[in-house]
């Protein structure tokens, strides 16, 4: 492992603000950590850093302990690359000399910088100050400097927000791309649930100071550890149901469930794409509250005539297929579907409208 992170803790006078936090990250993965504004990100990426020493809990980077009880190992000798979510950059340093700074004295000037400077897009811009730079150029530079020690882990503090759209995008995947060449481990935090889908191998979600759970992003959209993430990432039908046998009985017919689940009574997620109502029958009837069209794929909202069936979001794949408002279609439910024990915090999640 590159990070191990056990039952870490935090709190800045009386607030808690990591509450227990474990997060292991093997040599080479790029995790994203996910979470809303005031969280505990940038407290956990300072942390790992060595800016800030847990309460609590145990830091070890490429094996060493860096940080517990009885040891601190000071921030620039964990050989850590980080980027700060604020510029940060030496205002009395020119551009290349900030990109260097952390850098042996005889390799400040040498093709180290002009590489990280190009990489960054800013090639021509290397004897400029911080203030002559825009916002994003300068969190760009910011970048080149903590990837310019060639470190092993970099820590990157949401690296993107205040780019443009289409800036974010290339710059999101030339990093990737030369994290990956580098053989680097990162940990990049954001708040923007799409940016750590689509670049990290996985994903760690924070949620009231601790990792709600770290896994791909197609495990996260499949098998979400309780309704609340299932509802992060992606739409989501929420249906009662009793679990038995492997099977949960629900309004809809029996379904297969992904995974064990305890008998008794559960709250089951069936992602709109496995509500089929293609023409094939099934065992449910429904009528077609409204539909909506994007192009490549329709969304239908459908009042199940079953006593007990919540409305449904169904997805269809083929548009063309598309029912009419008013229509009255069979439907069924392509599993397997996940499911979890029913309790106080679903009950108000199944509450809410979908
Ligand atoms: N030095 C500090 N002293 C006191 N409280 C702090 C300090 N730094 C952070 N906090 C508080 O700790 C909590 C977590 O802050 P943190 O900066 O880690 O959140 P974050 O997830 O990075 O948020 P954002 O997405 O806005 O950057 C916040 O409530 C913040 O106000
Ligand atoms: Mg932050």
């Amino acid at each position: 492992m590159d990070l191990e992170v056990t039952d870490v803790t935090k709190a800045y006078g009386a607030t808690p603000v990591l509450a227990g936090i474990d997060l292991a990250i093997g040599s080479g993965e790029f995790v994203a950590v996910l979470g809303p504004s005031g969280s505990g990100k940038t407290t956990l990426l300072r942390v790992i850093a060595g800016f800030e020493r847990a309460d609590a809990g145990v830091v070890r980077v490429h094996g060493e302990t860096v940080d517990d009880a009885t040891t601190f190992v000071p921030a620039e000798r964990r050989h850590v690359g980080y980027v700060p979510q604020e510029g940060s950059l030496f205002p009395h340093l020119t551009v290349a000399q900030n990109v260097g700074f952390g850098l042996p004295h005889r390799e400040r000037r040498g093709a180290r910088v002009a590489e990280l400077l190009s990489l960054v897009g800013l090639a021509d811009l290397g004897r400029r100050y911080p203030h002559e730079l825009s916002g994003g150029q300068q969190q760009r530079v910011a970048l080149a400097r903590g990837l310019a020690i060639d470190p092993r882990l970099v820590l990157l503090d949401e690296p993107f927000s205040s780019l443009d759209a289409g800036l974010r995008a290339a710059l999101r995947t030339d990093v990737r791309r030369v994290i990956r060449e580098a053989g680097a481990t990162a940990v990049l935090v954001t708040h923007d649930q799409d940016e750590a889908l689509s670049l990290a191998d996985r994903v760690a979600v924070i949620r009231d100071g601790r990792i709600a759970q770290c896994d791909t992003p197609e495990r996260l959209y499949a098998h979400p550890a309780t309704p609340e993430l299932a509802r992060q990432f992606g739409e989501v039908n929420l249906l009662a149901g009793t679990a038995r046998d492997g099977r949960v009985v629900t309004a809809l017919g029996d379904l297969n469930v992904a995974g064990n689940v305890k008998p008794g009574a559960v709250w089951v997620l069936v992602r709109p794409e496995q509500v089929v109502v293609d023409g094939s029958g099934g065992p449910a009837h429904a009528e077609v509250l409204d539909t909506e069209f994007y192009g490549h794929d329709a969304v239908v909202r459908l009042r199940p005539e079953t006593p007990g069936a919540p409305c449904l979001l169904a997805r269809v794949a083929n548009p063309s297929l598309l029912p009419a408002r008013g229509e009255r279609v069979a439907l069924r439910v392509a599993g397997p579907v996940v499911a979890w024990p029913q309790g106080p915090e679903e009950d108000a999640l199944q509450a809410r409208p979908a």
